[in-house]
């Protein structure tokens, strides 16, 4: 039921009730359908009314879809990414734009430690095979796969997630070497440039947001600075890969395998080539799919929303310049 006094916020996701209970009795909440891969119609259609947008990573944020939103005073992202939103768009208008870092930094490093491992250890073909009758006896030769410890783990972007993924590849004994704006006071963890971690890991993993000097890093030219057995796993936004370049790459064996959260284009179309690929692992971008670490997120997005409607600092502004 309308209530014309509380302002209209429109969440283009259904979301379980309990992780957005803060707003309750706040806001008048309108939400798009459980999948919504763009704004729903009917939120369209409401968007001239709208005070607060409380977006999934999904549905972009563009300067024609501001345009229809003269009343917008708040844009909270559930994600920390937020590639789908026109920032500076947002920051001429004057709307903060919320994010919902650290929440989901240990899930996201556990995630990576997880390709990581299956597509080391071959997991996805040997549990294909096991099922298929394929388990004969124990063969001392077959699913072979590659240690984890004293492998040289390439990390791109040494943020939150990049230094929580090091953490956790440093217990399993091995050597970080890493390329980051900035200098990471670790013990033993090495920083390095590009050129020299493409030719040196055995394993890289992508941990950088989506920007235009980060689309399209890892394409043919830097593919082919990797070893021959190198592993890419990529947790962070499908198009830092080139996906074409890729999905080459792996065909003619020059890179070992890749374990991929996210892809370009999201999802994959059916039947795309890398689907077919023995030495390619794809999941469903899944990274921050945990429930208590999804609740958080939304939580944090709540609260990003809220102190925006309120005119309040947001507890998490990727364009704090709207408050200068
Ligand atoms: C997920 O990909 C996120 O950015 O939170």
């Amino acid at each position: 039921m309308s209530q014309p006094s509380l302002p209209l916020v429109l969440m283009t996701h259904t979301l379980p009730a309990e992780w957005t209970m803060s707003l309750n009795g706040k806001i008048h909440l309108v939400c798009g359908p459980e999948d919504a891969t763009f704004l729903a119609p009917i939120l369209s259609d409401l968007l001239i009314e709208a005070e607060g947008l409380y977006c999934l990573l999904t549905v972009k944020v563009t300067e024609e879809l501001l345009q229809r939103a003269p009343r917008l005073r708040v844009v909270s992202n559930m994600a920390v990414g937020y590639d789908n939103i026109d920032v500076p768009a947002c920051t001429r208008r004057g709307i903060p734009v919320g994010n919902t870092p650290g929440v989901l930094t240990e899930a996201t490093a556990d995630l990576t430690l997880a390709l990581l491992l299956s597509a080391a250890r071959n997991l996805t073909q040997a549990n294909q095979d096991a099922r298929a009758g394929l388990w004969k006896t124990w063969s001392p030769t077959g699913w072979l796969g590659e240690d984890l410890h004293g492998a040289t783990l390439g990390i791109i972007g040494m943020g939150k997630i990049g230094q929580a993924v090091a953490q956790r590849a440093s217990v399993f004994g091995m050597q970080i070497i890493y390329t980051s704006l900035n200098e990471v006071q670790i013990p033993g963890w090495q920083r390095v440039d590009l050129t020299e971690l493409l030719a040196k890991s055995d394993f890289i993993s992508l941990h950088v947001p989506l920007d235009q000097q980060t689309r399209g890093l890892i394409n043919q030219a830097t593919l082919r600075q990797m070893k021959p057995s190198a592993i890419l796993i990529n947790t962070s936004r499908g198009s830092v890969v080139d996906t074409n370049a890729l999905a080459e790459a792996l065909q003619e064996g020059r890179i070992r395998g890749a374990a991929l959260d996210v892809t370009d284009p999201e999802p994959l179309p059916a039947g795309h080539v890398l689907y077919n690929l023995p030495n390619c692992l794809i999941v469903p971008h899944i990274g921050s799919a945990t429930r208590r670490t999804r609740r958080r997120m939304a939580e944090l997005a709540c609260a990003n929303l809220l102190a925006g409607l309120a005119g309040e600092r947001l507890p998490h502004c990727v364009n704090p310049q709207v408050y200068s």
